[in-house]
């Protein structure tokens, strides 16, 4: 049932159930913390394996003491700048989080969203809330309440409705080497808006084994149509002439008749306008019974990066 219900989403929360929850970056799949039931439901409702750590949300930015046993000082300066938004860091953890949350590790992913109705939740309730992207494991994040209710709608009793999330792109996450800031996931704050704060940062984005985030895993965000990542859209709708194709470009429409549809993500070149609108054109896509979605790379700078490492995934076979 999609609702904008913020009470009844509290209530079902405090009776351990699993509610979808609006954010500024994608929907999540909420729940408890502290409750053991409805930790797992939130892995069994999203298929998700139980060795990939879930992020908390909190309401407010003291409530990092209560989860994080020590935050190194760039984390604090990214705190001021950057919360409520989307922007996950990777604290060590206090003994009470439990291991379902963090997957056994030793730290836990913090982060206070940027979302109005999400917001006025948290601080109505006693707890935070664990959730992922309110996905099936390795398919296209939701950035609306009708995408999730799509995924999940006879699965989980509520999916609150706060509109089209503003980023349309998950958080960047952050983590420490002691004092020593690592970039594990590309999200909706540049590398270059981080590093104007505190300095460059290492990158560590990918990992097939055993992966510290699973937005690690080569093969990631995907439709289920099968997508191609090219450096020539034009050259390449010639090649997969004989296949019913799809487009998907940063700002400039393709005139070729073979094109059954295209999707233009921002007619401005605007990297955050076409980070906002990557996944609802990856879902309209994915309807239209395609046979080839054929996407180009970004300018390699600030959103285009994470853009980039979407459809790199996305296309991944
Ligand atoms: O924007 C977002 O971050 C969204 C919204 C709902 O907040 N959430 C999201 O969650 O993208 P999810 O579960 O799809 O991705 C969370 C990422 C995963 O890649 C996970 O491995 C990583 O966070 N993560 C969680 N805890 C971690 C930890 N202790 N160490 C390293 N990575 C961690
Ligand atoms: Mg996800």
């Amino acid at each position: 049932m999609i609702s904008k219900d913020i009470v009844q989403a509290a209530h079902l929360l405090e009776n351990n159930e699993v509610v979808a929850i609006p954010t500024e970056t994608v929907y999540g799949l909420a729940g408890n913390i502290y409750s053991e039931s409805a930790i797992k439901k939130i892995y069994e409702v999203k298929g998700r394996p139980s060795n990939n750590p879930l992020i908390v949300h909190i309401g407010s930015k003291d409530a990092v003491s209560n989860l994080a046993t020590y935050v190194p000082n760039k984390a604090k300066v990214l705190i001021d700048k950057f919360w409520p938004g989307p922007l996950t860091l990777v604290l060590p953890k206090k003994e009470n989080i439990s291991n379902l949350i963090s997957s056994g590790k030793d730290t836990v992913a913090i982060r206070m969203p940027n979302h109005p109705e999400t917001l006025k939740l948290l601080q109505l309730l006693p707890f935070p809330l664990a959730a992922p992207s309110a996905n099936p494991f390795g398919s296209i994040s939701p950035t609306s309440a009708v995408h999730v209710a799509n995924y999940f709608e006879n699965k989980i009793p509520m999916i609150l409705d706060g509109g089209e999330c503003k980023n349309g792109i998950e958080s960047t996450i952050i983590g420490f080497n002691g004092e020593i800031p690592i970039l594990y996931r590309l999200g909706s704050i540049s590398v270059e808006a981080i590093e104007n704060e505190i300095g460059s940062i290492n990158i560590h984005t990918i990992e097939e084994k055993s992966p510290n985030a699973p937005g690690m895993m080569l093969k990631h965000y995907s439709p289920k149509t099968p997508t191609v990542l090219v450096p020539n859209v034009i050259d390449a709708v010639d090649y997969y002439k004989d296949k019913k194709i799809g487009i998907l470009v940063f700002d400039s429409k393709i005139n070729n008749p073979l094109v059954v549809h295209q999707e233009v993500l921002s007619t401005t070149s605007n990297l955050e306008e076409a980070a906002s609108n990557l996944y609802a054109a990856m879902h309209r896509l994915d309807k239209l019974n395609l046979q080839i979605i054929i996407t180009e790379q970004f300018p390699e700078n600030n959103l285009g990066r994470a853009i980039n490492d979407r459809l790199k995934r996305a296309s991944q076979k």
